[in-house]
């Protein structure tokens, strides 16, 4: 709740989850979710800790693209607006296209979709080596969102290389 409510400003405006603070019992209820559907192998959410602080300063996740796209991952992120531009997220995210791959099964690629004007969540997939796959309009549903989606991807050949 501390991490979410020191963000809110730059969370509201890409995620659409955050268009108003989130409750302590909406929390519990995503965090019990996602637990769920960790167990089922449809979604690995973590919490991202601050070594230095042991504080909780953002989360990540993989989740399947899609029913029809059996090969291929998804990553999320969010980084606490006072810890962000040290590493976080594209660390986090590197960490997570390793585990994709390594752990599982049948996975080809793996993709991260942002708002194409979110400069800093562009950043992350451009740093670790993502090709740009191209941009589609979207529904704009956030203030931030401009109504284009960027696409991105890693190929498990490239990570291999
Ligand atoms: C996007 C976000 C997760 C980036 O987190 P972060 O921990 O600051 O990212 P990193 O520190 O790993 O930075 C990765 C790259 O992005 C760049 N970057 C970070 N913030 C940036 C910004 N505001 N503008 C331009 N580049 C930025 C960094 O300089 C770095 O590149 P470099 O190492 O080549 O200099 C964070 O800004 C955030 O949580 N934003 C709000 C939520 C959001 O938009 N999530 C993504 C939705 S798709």
């Amino acid at each position: 709740m501390d991490a979410v409510s020191a963000s809110f400003a730059e969370l509201h405006r890409w995620m659409i989850w955050c268009q108003t603070m989130p409750t302590r019992e909406a929390m519990l209820t995503f965090l019990q979710e996602d637990e769920a559907e960790f167990d089922a192998d449809q979604r690995w959410g973590y919490s991202i800790f601050e070594c230095a602080s042991g504080e909780l300063v953002g989360s990540a996740g993989l989740r399947r693209a899609s029913v029809i796209d059996t090969d291929a991952l998804e990553i999320g992120y969010w980084v606490r607006s006072d810890r962000t531009k040290r590493g976080y997220a594209s660390t986090a995210a590197r960490s997570l296209v390793d585990a994709g791959f390594t752990c599982v099964p049948n996975i080809r690629k793996i993709r991260i979709r942002m708002d194409a004007a979110n400069a800093a969540s562009v950043a992350v997939p451009r740093k670790l080596g993502f090709k740009f796959l191209g941009e589609v309009k979207r529904e704009v549903v956030t203030e931030g969102h401009s109504g284009l989606g960027a696409l991105w991807e890693i190929e498990r050949r490239a990570h291999d290389a």
